[in-house]
C-alpha cells in the first residue's frame, strides 16, 4: 500500500477502507508516514469528510496505536463522562460520587488543567492529603469496594491522536468533525470505558461556538460510540457563561460539596442530574432517565451522595473532614468585590474571558509546567438574567495578590449590563441518544 494512493483517494472524495486507515495510523505512529503526507490526508478529510465506517475505523486505529486500559476486573458497566471543556465546570466533582452512590462504578482517569479550563485532579488536590498516585491494582480494588476512584493519566494512550492533534493544530485542520470526534472517542475507549456520556458545550467558552456545530459533533461521537460497541449518549449544554458560581480549584470543591448537599447552584445541579441520569441508564441501574433522576435526587436528599464523597476522599488519603468544614480548604488572603457601575440586568458574562481572569489570579496553568494556586478564583454573585443594583457586587475575586486592577478591568470588559430585562440562557439544549 502507498500513502500517496490513500491521500489521492480521499482527495477525490472516495471512502477509505479499514485497512487503508490502519495503514495510515500505524505508519504515522511509527514514523514511516511523514508529517507532510499526514497533513495532506488531514486536509483531504477536512474537505471530503468521512462516513460512519471510516470514522469508526479511524477511532479504533487510534485506540490501538498505544496502550489500552483493561478495566475488566471491575464489576459492572463502566460508564465514563467526557466534557468538551468549559469554565468553572464542576460537574465531574459532583457526578462521580453521586453516580457511584447508586452503585454505578466510576473508574475515572483524569488530567490536570491547562489554560482557562480546570482539571479535575487539581481541584481534588485542594483537599489536604488527597492524591491520585495509586497503582492500577489499588485503583481496581477501590472501584470494586467503593464504586469510585480517580487515577492520573498513565501509560502511552493513543499516541497517534497526540501526534495527529499536534499536526492539525499547525495545519488548520483542527476544526473537522470526523477528526475531532475520533480524537475524543479514541481517548475514552482507550481508557477503558464500556459506555460513554458526552457533555458537548456550546457558546463563548466552548470549542463549538454554535448550537448547530455542537449538535453535529455530538451526533458524530454518539454514532462512533454505538458503531464500535460502546453505548453513548450526549447532552448539549450552554457554556456562554461559566457553569455554577465558583471558578477556581478549592472554590469548586466547596461548590461540589454544596451541590451534593442539595444546596448547589441551580444550573450546576441541573446539569449534574441530567448527565448523571444518562450515566445511570447506561450503567444498567435504571430503565428510564426519569427513574434514574429520581434515584439521584433521593441520594442527595438522604445524604448518601455526600457520604460517598467522604468515603472516596479518605480512600485516597484525603482529609474528609473538609466536607463538613469547608473553611479548612485552602483560602485566599484577600477578597475584592466587582461592583456594578450601573443598575440593570446582567446580559452577558463571557465564559472564556472570565476563565482567563481566574487564570491570571493563578487558578489555571499558562504552560504545562506552571504552578497553580488552589485557593484563588472567582465566585459569581450574579448570573445572566439577574438584576443588579449600582454598587452591588457582581462577583467576588479571591486573590493572593493585592493588586487586581488589571483583572477587574478584564472582568468589567466582559460583563455587560442592560437596562431592560434579559432572559437567562437555556442550560440544556438537547439530549442525543441515537
Ligand atoms: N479535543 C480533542 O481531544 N481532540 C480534538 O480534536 C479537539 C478537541
Ligand atoms: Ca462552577
Amino acid at each position: 500500500m502507498r500513502m500517496y494512493d490513500v491521500i489521492a483517494k480521499k482527495r477525490d472524495g472516495k471512502h477509505l477502507t479499514e485497512e487503508e486507515i490502519q495503514f495510515f495510523i500505524e505508519g504515522y505512529t511509527d514514523g514511516s508516514v511523514p508529517d507532510y503526507q499526514a497533513s495532506a490526508l488531514a486536509m483531504a478529510i477536512y474537505f471530503q469528510d468521512m462516513n460512519d465506517d471510516e470514522r469508526a475505523a479511524l477511532t479504533m486505529a487510534m485506540v490501538h496505536s498505544g496502550d489500552t486500559i483493561d478495566l475488566s476486573d471491575i464489576d459492572g458497566i463502566k460508564v465514563d463522562k467526557h466534557s468538551t471543556g468549559g469554565v468553572g465546570d464542576t460537574t465531574t466533582l459532583c457526578l462521580a460520587p453521586l453516580v457511584a452512590s447508586v452503585d454505578v462504578p466510576v473508574a475515572k482517569m483524569s488530567g490536570r488543567g491547562l489554560g482557562h479550563t480546570g482539571g479535575t485532579i487539581d481541584k481534588l488536590e485542594s483537599v489536604p492529603g488527597f492524591h491520585v498516585e495509586i497503582s492500577s491494582d489499588e485503583f481496581v480494588n477501590l472501584v470494586n469496594k467503593n464504586k469510585l476512584a480517580v487515577i492520573g493519566q498513565t501509560g502511552n494512550l493513543t499516541p497517534a491522536d497526540k501526534k495527529l492533534y499536534g499536526l492539525r493544530d499547525v495545519t488548520a485542520t483542527v476544526n473537522s468533525i470526523p477528526l475531532i470526534a475520533s480524537s475524543i472517542m479514541s481517548k475514552k475507549i482507550a481508557s477503558g470505558a464500556d459506555a460513554i456520556v458526552l457533555d458537548v458545550k456550546t457558546g463563548a467558552g466552548a470549542f463549538m461556538k454554535s448550537k448547530e456545530e455542537a449538535e453535529e459533533l455530538a451526533k458524530a461521537m454518539v454514532s462512533i460510540g454505538n458503531n464500535v460497541g460502546r453505548q453513548t449518549m450526549a447532552v448539549i449544554s450552554d457554556m456562554s457563561q461559566p457553569l455554577g458560581r465558583a471558578i477556581g480549584n478549592a472554590l469548586e470543591v466547596r461548590e461540589a460539596i454544596d451541590t451534593l448537599n442539595g444546596r448547589g447552584p441551580e444550573d450546576l445541579t441541573e446539569l449534574t442530574l441530567t448527565l448523571g441520569s444518562q450515566m445511570v441508564v447506561l450503567g444498567g441501574k435504571a430503565e428510564t432517565l426519569d427513574e434514574a433522576r429520581n434515584m439521584l435526587e433521593e441520594n442527595i436528599q438522604n445524604g448518601n451522595a455526600i457520604k460517598k464523597l467522604k468515603e472516596f476522599l479518605s480512600a485516597q488519603g484525603g482529609d474528609a473532614s473538609v466536607v463538613d468544614q469547608p473553611d479548612a480548604l485552602p483560602q485566599a488572603a484577600h477578597k475584592f468585590e466587582l461592583e456594578a457601575k450601573e443598575s440593570g440586568y446582567v446580559e452577558n458574562m463571557v465564559a472564556d474571558e472570565i476563565g482567563h481572569a481566574a487564570m491570571m489570579l493563578g487558578a489555571g496553568r499558562q504552560t504545562k509546567e506552571s504552578e497553580i494556586d488552589l485557593a484563588v478564583g472567582i465566585v459569581l454573585n450574579k448570573k445572566v438574567g439577574d438584576y443588579v443594583e449600582k454598587g452591588e457586587s457582581i462577583l467576588t475575586i479571591h486573590a493572593n495578590q493585592t493588586d487586581v486592577d488589571e483583572i477587574k478591568e478584564k472582568l468589567y470588559n466582559n460583563i455587560s449590563i442592560n437596562s431592560s430585562e434579559v432572559q437567562a440562557p437555556q442550560l440544556v439544549h438537547q439530549l442525543i441518544s441515537q
